[in-house]
């Protein structure tokens, strides 16, 4: 397992979070660091939609928003990596500065806007570095300007698909605007059925029927959840990703940076992102695989989600505060946890306390 150490880390804080992560980045894109895989606890193997996960911590959309460094990042021990938000046309993204670091709160708000570097780049890359040690996913939306946002979700989807094990449909960025409005009954139904009818003719990276995803805010009202809820069933959706950032500030917020605009993540969205996990999995009454996101810091943290009805996990924002040693420690007090409670297997926990929220 490799590490930035205390030293680095320390550094890299001191930076402008942006610039921080470009180094990152580059650091892991050039294979500077050198990492020694641990084979991961049979008991975390998982899986879904026919996939096999070795894990089940996959790296949340953002981390890796252009595909430069898809290798290395499995070589940390994710389970999965999800490159993206993916746009059709290359775009910058808001006015610098956009991402703020809450360090007293163990968050950070962006308002990034979809910076990418357009799907045909992102394609190209991810097509160069073919076949991965492990699942990948593409996660897409539309760009800032576009006419018709769901020929842009088309588009991306047609020429991801055939590169990636699974495809998420972002509509919940609060920094695009309107975005979030795609989350309503009417629009969310023919978003889906267009890329349903779009996927008949396509296949995965592994020969198979793409599955198809949507991530959702974590800021839903009943109704909202409700026909989120009714949509994903009638139209045999894949699985829901719970959740995006949040628009809401916890009054507990301490750091100065906490009014920034943009949606916040980490520790103070871990409460809120569970309790709608755990409702979703109620209302899709356990049918459709969830992938649980907000605030996840510890192996604890990653249970907890797996109990409240996630299959999956993922993880960006305790990446920035403690590292990529984070991950294996995530993983073996997760396998300790599971296996202390008797259980066999991920399935076996999937959702055992979803009624209690
Ligand atoms: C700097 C930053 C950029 C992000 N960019 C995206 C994005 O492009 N697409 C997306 O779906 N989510 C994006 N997210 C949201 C994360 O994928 C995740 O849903 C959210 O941060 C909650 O998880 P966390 O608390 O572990 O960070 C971003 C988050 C951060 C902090």
């Amino acid at each position: 397992m490799i590490d930035f150490g205390k030293m680095g880390g320390a550094v890299l804080r001191r930076l402008p979070p942006e610039t921080a992560h470009r180094i990152v980045l580059k650091i892991l894109q050039f294979g500077l660091i050198s990492s020694k895989h641990q084979p991961d606890p049979p008991v975390l193997a998982h899986r879904c939609w026919g996939l096999d996960f070795n894990n089940p911590i996959g790296l949340a959309a953002g981390f890796d928003k252009d595909a430069e460094a898809v290798p290395s990042l499995l070589e940390q021990g994710f389970g999965a990596i999800e490159v993206g938000t993916v746009t059709p046309l290359p775009q910058a993204g808001n006015a610098k500065p956009r991402v703020f670091r809450l360090g007293e709160d163990d968050a950070v708000i962006n308002r990034l806007g979809f910076n990418n570097h357009g799907v045909e780049t992102i394609a190209k890359r991810l097509a160069r570095a073919h076949p991965y040690s492990g699942i990948i996913g593409a996660n897409i939306g539309p760009n800032r300007d576009s006419d018709d946002p769901f020929e842009d979700y088309r588009a991306c989807f047609t020429r991801l698909a055939p590169l990636v094990d699974y495809l998420v449909v972002n509509i919940s960025s609060p920094n695009t605007p309107g975005l979030r409005a795609l989350q309503d009954r009417d629009s969310l139904n023919r978003l889906v059925s267009t890329l349903q009818d779009r996927r008949a003719g396509l296949s995965n990276t592994r020969g198979g029927s793409i599955p198809l995803l949507i991530k959702i805010a974590p800021d839903l009202d009943e109704r909202s959840r409700s026909h989120i809820a009714s949509v994903a069933l009638a139209l045999n959706l894949d699985g829901l990703l719970v959740a995006n950032t949040t628009t809401t500030r916890p009054s507990h917020l301490q750091s100065p940076a906490r009014n920034e605009p943009g949606g916040l993540s980490g520790r103070p969205l871990f409460q809120s992102s569970t309790s709608l996990l755990a409702d979703m999995y109620r209302r899709v009454d356990g049918s459709i695989p969830l992938i649980g996101i907000g605030g996840v810091s510890s192996g604890d943290d990653a249970y907890i989600k797996i109990r409240a009805g996630a299959s999956l996990v993922q993880i960006y924002t305790a990446l920035i505060y403690r590292g990529p040693s984070l991950i294996s420690q995530i993983k073996s007090r997760l396998a300790a946890r599971i296996t202390a409670d008797g259980f066999d297997n991920i399935s076996s926990v999937v959702g055992v306390d979803a009624s209690d929220y």
